[in-house]
């Protein structure tokens, strides 16, 4: 079996009484002494203001669960109102998001934005996943973990084909020889998201409706 990042990406979603009770259900139904989830990353990543909440939660509990910011600053700590430095995020979480399609259309960040953010989640000892929309978006020199998610397929219940996914996948990786793995995002759901991890080029999935659901997440931890 090879390993396998499974990401939660919770978006402007779930409070803190549905994190808890989110995490609640993964702790008495996602059973890490199965062996299944032997061979996974699991990632979640939450809002930031549920991110102490969740990591207290997580390290109380010991549950098998890494977590990540959907984002982060391309400013240092300083005077940037409004602004979540990833020095100060860094204390919550291992991982983050940069670069998801939503982000780059409704907040229009460009390459560069992305590319500064990219240096401060470096600074800062965070684990990147780098978002992109095929095998053409330019990815910054060193990132090992990459996001294929394309935009129609987001949201939309109309995943790409496996195969598709496969060859873009591999495409990435000849093309950007520092990246170590790609996962596929984009509908993935409990029924599908065998058929993705299977390909021998996807290394996970990043999921978004599908993991707001506890139920419907842990189901889909058991299914790839
Ligand atoms: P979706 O979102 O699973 O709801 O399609 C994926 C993503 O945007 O990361």
């Amino acid at each position: 079996m090879k390993n396998l990042y499974i990401v939660a990406n919770w978006k402007a979603n779930i409070n803190e009484e549905e994190a808890t009770e989110w995490f609640d259900f993964f702790k008495n139904n996602a059973d890490s002494t199965r062996g299944e989830l032997a061979n996974k990353k699991i990632i979640v990543c939450p809002t930031f203001p549920i991110l102490p909440f969740a990591s207290a939660y997580v390290s109380l509990n010991n549950l098998q669960v890494s977590l990540g910011a959907q984002d982060i600053s391309q400013f240092p700590i300083g005077a940037y109102t409004g602004e979540v430095p990833a020095a100060i995020v860094k204390k919550y979480a291992e991982f983050v998001i940069i670069g998801h399609s939503e982000r780059r259309m409704r907040l229009n960040e460009t390459d560069a934005t992305l590319f500064a953010k990219v240096a401060m989640a470096n600074g800062a000892l965070f684990e990147i996943i780098y978002c992109v929309q095929d095998e053409n978006t330019t990815i910054p020199e060193g990132i090992k973990i990459v996001a294929y998610e394309p935009v129609g397929a987001i949201g939309t219940g109309n995943p790409d084909t496996p195969e598709n996914a496969q060859k873009i996948a591999a495409a990435i990786k000849e093309k950007n020889p520092f990246v170590r793995a790609v996962l596929y995002g984009g509908s993935v759901n409990a029924e599908n998201v065998s058929q993705f991890t299977e390909q021998a080029s996807i290394d996970g999935v990043l999921i978004g409706g599908a993991s707001l659901v506890a139920g419907s997440f842990t189901d889909l931890l058991f299914k790839c």
